[in-house]
């Protein structure tokens, strides 16, 4: 706090500025260090009002946490860690005649010292203070009806069930959904998400969790690094080095030789519409359409597509949309590649969403500018899961990897230079594409562009 009325927020190295404020608004900010009622902010008086702003802003940049205690003598039951810009504690109404049960999707688990509930689908984490409250969760592996949970249960309280139903922890079970089982969960496209592979999802990816990502080196005090290259195994050695050459010997094995990451792009002599067509028909369009019948008895025919990369099951979930930054002849923008059409469908999203997009790729690539163009992948996820269930997602990423290597080799082939990037914010992308996070999403990320060094095609 500064003595201009000044209020940042700082940790380490990091500052960010939260606004000027009076001095009693300031006076009152104090007490967020131990904690301030969230209803003493919801007033209509000024400093009401100026604590709720700054409370607001703390709360978007990550810097908030929501205890719930006992009326009586303060102890923590829960504190509430978010793990979305957005998270803001509500109660869902909940009435002595409603029944609940937990999300499929929710889990306890140890952290450090401390037992916390997720979910993937929750916009944050639940830290459990009160071990009471492990055995009342336990009890809501079958649904309960709270008049009789307010009876039975170890630690009952309404206002907790309430958050946990907000943050779709808890289901609120109406009288068609039956027990609350996976095709009950309340949404449909959650069906045939296994639990792993969505919690892989959400903490594999930006967006909708708060642990830092990226080369951390977390534990490189505790364990040293692999060398780059395994140490043989001590048996029979064939040297094949005697049977062939190291030179390469076709187009293709010089193609793999030129291959290599371009994070820095001549925005002088930005890609062109001709050659993102061109690299689009090369890398992934639709060749062919077919049919096959029934896999088992009474199944449906499925439609299956055929394209220059491989697929998993032929299935072809990988979609690709294009933010084009600066590419001559397409105006700036994000763009879907319809594959079978061989088109760019325009996709209207404001200026400071692609921005932001751009931006945290150019920090992926630790890159002096944007890429012209950013190629987000996007899973269907149920095109695949359908068939796959459990090892679903493990097989999306293995598609991506094979789609990346096609992309850099078509870039390198035509003289273009691009580099994978392996973190995408999947909430943002939701935001931009109003597309919910679990139906179609990134999975991969390639950045495209006319390298500032040119490569000379073979
Ligand atoms: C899955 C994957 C993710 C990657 N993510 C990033 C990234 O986020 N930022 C980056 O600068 N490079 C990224 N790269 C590029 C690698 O750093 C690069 O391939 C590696 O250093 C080898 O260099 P080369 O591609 O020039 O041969 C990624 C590559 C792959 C395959």
């Amino acid at each position: 706090m500064q003595a201009d009325g000044n209020i940042a927020a700082s940790a380490g190295d990091y500052s960010v500025s939260l606004g000027q404020f009076s001095a009693a608004a300031m006076d009152r900010a104090r007490k967020l260090t131990t904690g301030l009622p969230l209803t003493s902010f919801a007033r209509q008086s000024a400093v009401a009002k100026e604590v709720d702003a700054l409370a607001h802003r703390l709360a978007r940049h990550g810097l908030l946490e929501y205890r719930l205690s006992t009326p009586r003598d303060e102890q923590d039951l829960v504190v509430i860690e978010p793990q979305v810009p957005e998270y803001w504690p509500q109660r869902a109404k909940l009435g002595e005649g409603d029944t609940v049960v937990l999300s499929r999707f929710a889990y306890l688990r140890r952290r450090g010292n401390e037992m916390v509930l997720e979910s993937p689908r929750a916009g944050a984490l639940f830290r459990i203070s009160d071990p009471a409250i492990g055995a009342t969760l336990a009890a809501l592996s079958r649904p309960q009806k709270i008049s009789r949970l307010r009876r039975h249960a170890a630690s009952f309280n309404l206002d907790l069930l309430e958050l946990l139903l907000d943050s779709q922890i808890l289901l609120n079970l109406n009288a068609q959904d039956g027990d609350g089982l996976r095709v009950n969960e309340g949404d449909g496209n959650l069906v045939l998400w296994d639990f792993h592979d969505l919690v892989f999802h959400t903490r594999s990816t930006e967006g909708r969790q708060s642990n830092p990502i990226g080369g951390a080196f977390t534990y490189a005090d505790v364990v040293p690094p692999l060398p780059a290259v395994r140490p043989p195994w001590p048996g029979k050695k064939i040297d094949l080095r005697n049977f062939s050459t190291s030179d390469p010997i076709s187009p293709f094995a010089k193609l793999l030789r030129e291959r290599h990451s371009i994070r820095d792009f001549d925005d002088q002599h930005p890609v062109t519409l001709a050659e993102l067509a061109q690299f689009l028909d090369t890398a992934a369009r639709v060749l062919s359409e077919w049919k096959s019948g029934a896999n088992f008895e009474g199944g449906p025919e499925i439609s299956y597509s055929t394209r220059p990369y491989p697929s998993a099951g032929s299935a072809y979930e990988l979609e690709l949309y294009l933010a084009v930054s600066n590419c001559e002849g397409l105006a700036r923008g994000l763009y879907h590649y319809d594959a079978g059409g061989h088109a760019l469908v325009a996709i209207g999203v404001s200026g400071q969403q692609l921005q932001a997009l751009s931006a945290a790729a150019e920090f992926a690539m630790d890159a002096p500018g944007p890429p012209q163009v950013l190629i987000t992948i996007a899973a269907r996820f149920g095109r695949i899961s359908w068939k796959y269930s459990s090892i679903a997602y493990s097989l999306i990423l293995k598609d991506v990897g094979s789609m990346i290597q096609t992309f850099y080799l078509a870039a390198t082939d035509m003289g273009l230079g691009g580099c994978a990037i392996g973190t995408s914010n999947i909430a943002l992308f939701a935001k931009m594409t109003e597309l919910e996070f679990h139906v179609e999403g990134p999975v991969g990320q390639f950045a495209l562009g006319r390298g500032k060094k040119q490569v000379i095609p073979s």
